[in-house]
This record gives C-alpha cells, structure tokens and sequence, in this order.
C-alpha cells in the first residue's frame, strides 16, 4: 500500500490514480496523520502530494517530521518536496523569477532509481512558484531545467526523493515510468490491487456485514449504481431488492431498458415506480435551474421513503459513492471541500440514511470511475451500461431551459436520440466523455418546403474529459454535426434550428443548467 498525504494540489487524487494503475493499492490520506498511525497502515512507500502553500507560511500545512525517520521510501511532489527540504535542514526560495508554469526540458541523472531506464532529456509539467535553493546536507540533485538546478533531489543513503514537476500528469512524458520506478524500483510493491481480488474481498465483507438481513438500493441505470447491484447480488441474491424511480426525465425509451437489461442480464429483483405524474405536478411554473433541482431531490427523497416503506423491512442501504466523494467530504482535510463553493446542487441518493435510519453499504467507496468500469466489466456487466455516458439525477429537467412540459420533454428525448445514435454510429459516443441535447426556450423564424417556420432551438453539447472536473468540448467532425443538425431539424417537429456549444470547463459547466 502507498499513502499519499495530501496538500490540496488539484493534482493529488491524480497521483493516487496513477499509482492504482500500477495494481498498487493506495489511499488518499490527511497529511495532519502521525507517524504511529502511519506505520500501522504498514505502507511500502509515502508520497507527499503538491499543494498551493508555501513552506513559510505561518499555517503552512507540514507533516509528523518522524515520517521521514520511518526508514519508509518518500517521495515528494513540488510542495511535498519543498517541505522535505524545510524539515531537513535546507532552504527553499520564496516565489521568484524562477517561477515555472508549462512544460520544461528536464535533463535527469538515468543512474538514480527514479530515473533508471528513461532518456536522459524529457519535457516535464512545471507548476510551481517557490523552489529548493540549498539542498540539506545529503542530499543530491538528480535532474534540472535550464532555471533550476534542483528539479529532482535524492538523499544519499536513504530511500527520500524530490521531483519539483509534476509526473502525475500527462504532460510530462515517461511520467508513469517515473511512478512505476518509485512504486516498483524503490518501494518493491507487489503489484497486486486487481479488480478480481476486490471483488472477492467485497463479496466476504458485505455477506458478514449483511447477515440474513434485506439490503435497497436505489438504481438509477447509471454505470456505478449498476455495478453495485451487480456486486451485491452476487454477494447476497435475493436478499437484494432493487427500486428505480423514473422522474419522467429519463431518455427517450430509457426506463424500459434499464428494467429489460436488469432482469434479463443481471436477473436482479426489480422494482420499478413510475412517479412522473407527480414530478411534472411539482415542477408547474418553475423555471429557476437551483429550484427545479432543489424540487426534484425532495420529490426524489419522499418518494423513495413512502416506496420502500411498502415494500417492508430493509436494513441497509447500497450506495454507488465513489471514492473522489469520499475524500471530497472527509478524508484529505479537504482543502478543495473546505474552500468549495455550491455551483449546482446535486441530486443523488446521498441524505436518505439519515432521515430513514438505514445502514450504508457503499461497495465503491473505494473506486476511481475508471476503476468502477473494470469492475462492471469483470462482474459481467453489458459493455453498452459498463460504458454509458453519465446521466445527471434530475435528466433531461435540467437540460430544458425555462418551464418542463410533457411535450418539452418528449422533444428533447427526440433530438437527444438522434445525438447519440449518430455519435455511436460514426464511433464518437466512446471517444467523448458525454454527450447532451439542451432545449432552449428560444424560438426563431426559419423555412421548410417554402412554409415559415417559428420553433425551439436545440443546443448540442459533446466533452472530452477525465473525471468531469474539467473538460474540454469535442470537436466532432463538420460532417458528422451538419448530419446531427439536420435530421434533428427534419426529425424532429418542434426545433428548427441546432446550435454547438464551444465552451470548455471552466468556465462553463457540462450541463447547462
Ligand atoms: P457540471 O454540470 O457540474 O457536471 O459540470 C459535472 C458532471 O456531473 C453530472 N451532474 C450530475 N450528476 N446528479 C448527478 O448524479 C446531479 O444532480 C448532477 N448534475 C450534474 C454532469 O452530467 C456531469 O457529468
């Protein structure tokens, strides 16, 4: 197991996948823990994560010195490095006009451990503002760029390494063989964090957990919800019961697959409520995108308590949280969760346990998305729900701009259709991130076979991107989007015209409401 102690770099969670990909197990960890709660953890290796503080800071966040007495390989990752220099003995020199942010040409010693088997000369991502000016006493530089002579540091004797760039992102090349040769070189972790092994550790947790007791989840069709029934059922069967609600703001033809592929595929206890009367009820005259949310979550709580009150007795409660949300909320210290400000309030099954005294059971609490992908696909999941774009709770009531009628929906499921089916067609659904149709309460004038024509506009929104924190827009080919644009317009009665949203995240959000 490698611990990685954070220090809010927008990078660590990063580093922490990295090291995943490696088959290596690794946590995410409060850089405030103590050397004794450290070894217990029994570590093969420590990385302290970058982060936007400077060593000198009054509140500078540091580390238990005694951790770098562990005997313990360390590495140090811009400011984690900065502070292993501190501690030690060194200076680091305040932001100055070293400053780097980009690439840089990194000339590396190929004899050191980090560094063995790679070119002597590569580019690497810098993003810091202070540097190491001395070096503590035994240590030596092991790579530089033209304006630091300390890019990379190792001590003499002793298992401590530095790299000032950041080899977490893809920008620096060979940066993973420079995290294998710390996790496998210097560290000597057995790579052995498979997806097989998970399950098989999973399933004996959730059956001594579980007992002879009944467990709900809440499916949403969702690849990480689906997972989780998938795990469960194979850990507990028919103890198992399934409930998905349809809002009404499903895709088009959606709600009946998720129940077909359910039963069919997965032979899961299902059941299925059709609330949609009453959502369209609540959301009456509401245009306000935080109200409609805010609307269609209570809507979501009360119907899922009243629900599975009928159906009797459950003791726990399954839920698709995801590692990224667990270190969000407690674990890191959370220097983003702290700082973070609402943008949109998300729905999810999150803040049921507490009003209807449940048990969780969260099986993924542990898993990076990628990582939930491998699992589905390793438990037999169907390649079409293991690679499904994801879905916001609310569905398509935030991707129609203004007031939700049945017929605004039914429109948009229309033109949203005819998105993905081209996308899958000309094969770019599973090179895009995700995809989405947005019915905008705008009409203009246009003309079809000579008649005038007054009708919605369609915005059309496909992303790239890793983990939805940032994302770039896709650029589809012209002729892919002049097809996307006009079947839409020929297809579909109430939109005559198709914009494409070029804006990337940040500064504009995937959805749009
Ligand atoms: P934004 O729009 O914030 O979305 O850039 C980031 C990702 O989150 C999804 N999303 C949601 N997912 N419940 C969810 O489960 C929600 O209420 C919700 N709102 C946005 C969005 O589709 C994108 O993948």
């Amino acid at each position: 197991m490698i611990a990685i102690l954070d220090f809010g770099s927008q990078y660590s969670q990063l580093i922490a996948r990295r090291i995943r990909e490696c088959n290596v197990y690794c946590e995410l960890l409060s850089h405030d823990l103590t050397a004794a709660q450290i070894s217990e953890m029994n570590p093969e290796g420590i990385i302290l994560s970058g982060g936007p503080s400077s060593v000198y800071q009054d509140d500078a966040p540091s580390v238990d010195p005694a951790i770098l007495e562990m005997g313990v390989p360390i590495l140090g990752i811009c400011y984690g490095m900065q502070l292993m220099v501190h501690l030690m003995g060194g200076k680091v020199e305040l932001e100055n006009e070293k400053r780097e942010y980009g690439t840089s040409t990194l000339t590396c010693d190929t004899d050191s451990p980090l560094f063995v088997h790679l070119p002597e000369e590569l580019t690497a991502w810098m993003s810091h503002g202070d540097s190491c000016a001395t070096l503590p006493k035994e240590f030596l530089p092991i790579a530089e760029t033209t304006s630091l002579p300390h890019a990379a540091i190792m001590h003499k004797t002793r298992p401590l390494y530095g790299v000032q760039f950041h080899p977490e992102v893809s920008h620096t090349d060979f940066g993973m063989d420079i995290i294998k040769n710390f996790v496998f070189n210097i560290c000597e972790a057995d790579p052995k964090w498979t997806m097989s092994k998970y399950i098989e550790n999973e399933i004996e947790e959730i059956r001594t957990l579980v007992g002879n007791d009944n467990v709900l989840l809440g499916l949403s069709g969702g690849v990480d919800s689906t997972t989780v029934a998938a795990l469960m059922h194979r850990a507990i069967g028919p103890q198992l019961t399934c409930m998905f609600i349809d809002q009404g703001f499903m895709r088009k033809d959606e709600a009946k697959q998720i129940v077909t592929e359910i039963a069919k595929y997965l032979k899961i206890k299902l059941v299925h409520i059709d609330a949609s009367a009453i959502f369209y009820e609540r959301l009456k005259g509401i245009s306000d995108p935080e109200e409609k949310r805010k609307i269609i979550g209570n809507e979501f709580i009360s119907t899922f308590e009243r629900e599975s009150k009928k159906l009797g007795g459950f003791k726990f409660l399954a839920q698709g949280t995801l590692y990224p949300d667990v270190i969000e909320s407690a674990v890191a210290g959370g220097t983003q969760a702290k700082t973070a400000v609402t943008i949109k309030t998300h729905h999810n099954v999150g803040g049921l346990p507490e009003k209807m005294n449940f048990k969780l059971i969260e099986p993924l609490r542990f898993l990076f998305k990628d990582e939930v992908r491998k699992l589905a696909q390793e438990l037999g999941v169907h390649n079409d729900l293991v690679f499904r774009h994801p879905f916001p709770g609310p569905g398509l009531a935030i991707r129609i701009l203004g007031e939700i009628t049945e017929d605004k929906v039914k429109t948009l499921q229309l033109a949203d259709h005819i998105l993905i089916e081209e996308l899958r067609r000309s094969g770019w659904y599973d090179k895009s991130w995700q995809a989405l149709a947005v019915l905008l309460p705008v009409k203009t004038v246009g003309v079809m076979g000579d008649m005038r024509t007054y009708a919605f506009t369609c915005a059309i929104r496909v992303v790239s991107s890793d983990d939805a924190m940032t994302a770039i827009w896709t650029r589809l080919p012209y002729e892919l989007l002049d097809r996307i644009s006009t079947r839409i317009v020929n297809e579909v009665h109430d939109i005559n015209r198709v914009v494409y949203d070029i804006t990337s995240k940040p500064p504009g959000t995937i959805e749009w409401e």
